[in-house]
């Protein structure tokens, strides 16, 4: 199964380059993936004319399954609600078949209106959890900010504000991938059995760190996750190739001393 990872677009800023998006577009199609996840900041500003840029310039995507979230930028100016008009639920649930892969993907709206800052947010955890409660091969979750600090990316900030407690729950929920965006640094920590991935801004020279845009590949096999970091219309490098189920031990999901996941009523779009 191959996903590719898509974020921070950022179209209508004054440093997007529509055709670097093209570019990765044009090759991303070519790589026929089985699912894309454009993980947040399709604009700016969130603003009306930049959100009917944003889908005509995603509108090229082949694949049949496409996710998006919003991130900050989108969130801006109330434009929390034409994303929804625009791209559909800002939290969404998405099973899929692939071969003998069964995935499950629970996507969330990490982004709060006005505010840098992200949060997923108490009420939704008994919504994600139920997401990822069938049986399942591979579970993806995706929000666009980062539940870990990402290297190279200068002073830390707008982290996801409950954090620790989104890891806690998404071990429980044994999720394998999570996959962000926000900080522009492509990036795979792996940690407690899962790994975070993160990709680089897609088409922006808003780049840190790591100097150039650049969108991710990631592989799924029985065996292994091989991530594939790509710079549109020019190289491409490995981020790793790590273990699909790693050593009960490694996880710690049974060392967790007082997660209590609440299946209570949710306001799953809160
Ligand atoms: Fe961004
Ligand atoms: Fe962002």
């Amino acid at each position: 199964m191959l996903i590719a990872q898509l974020s921070d677009v950022h179209v209508g800023g004054t440093r997007y380059h529509a055709e670097l998006l093209r570019t990765a577009i044009a090759e991303v199609n070519d790589a026929n993936p089985d699912l894309v996840v454009v993980a947040g900041d399709l604009t700016d500003d969130g603003y009306p004319d930049q959100y009917a840029l944003a889908i005509q310039e995603l509108g090229p995507i082949a694949c049949d399954q496409v996710v998006y979230v919003p991130g900050n930028h989108d969130a801006r100016n109330v434009g929390y609600v034409r994303f929804e008009q625009t791209f559909g639920s800002r939290d969404s649930q998405l099973r899929l078949s692939h071969g003998d892969l069964e995935t499950e993907l629970v996507a969330v709206d990490s982004s709060k209106p006005d505010v840098n800052e992200g949060e997923i947010g108490r009420e939704h955890y008994g919504w994600i959890a139920e997401g990822f409660s069938e049986p399942a091969d591979l579970r993806v979750f995706v929000c666009h900010h980062h539940l870990m600090p990402v290297p190279g990316t200068g002073r830390e900030r707008n982290q996801v504000l409950d954090a620790g407690d989104v890891l806690a729950l998404l071990r429980h929920c044994e999720v394998d991938l999570v996959l962000s965006g926000h900080r522009h640094v492509p990036w795979v920590w792996p940690v407690a059995g899962m790994l975070l991935v993160h990709s680089g801004t897609v088409s922006t020279m808003r780049t840190r760190g790591f100097p150039d845009p650049a969108y991710n590949l990631i592989r799924v096999d029985a065996e292994q996750i091989a991530v594939e970091l790509r710079v549109p219309g020019g190289r491409s490098q490995s981020l790793g190739a790590y273990p699909h189920r790693w050593p009960v031990g490694l996880s710690g999901r049974q060392a967790d001393p007082f997660l209590e996941v609440q299946h209570g009523p949710w306001l799953a779009n809160d």
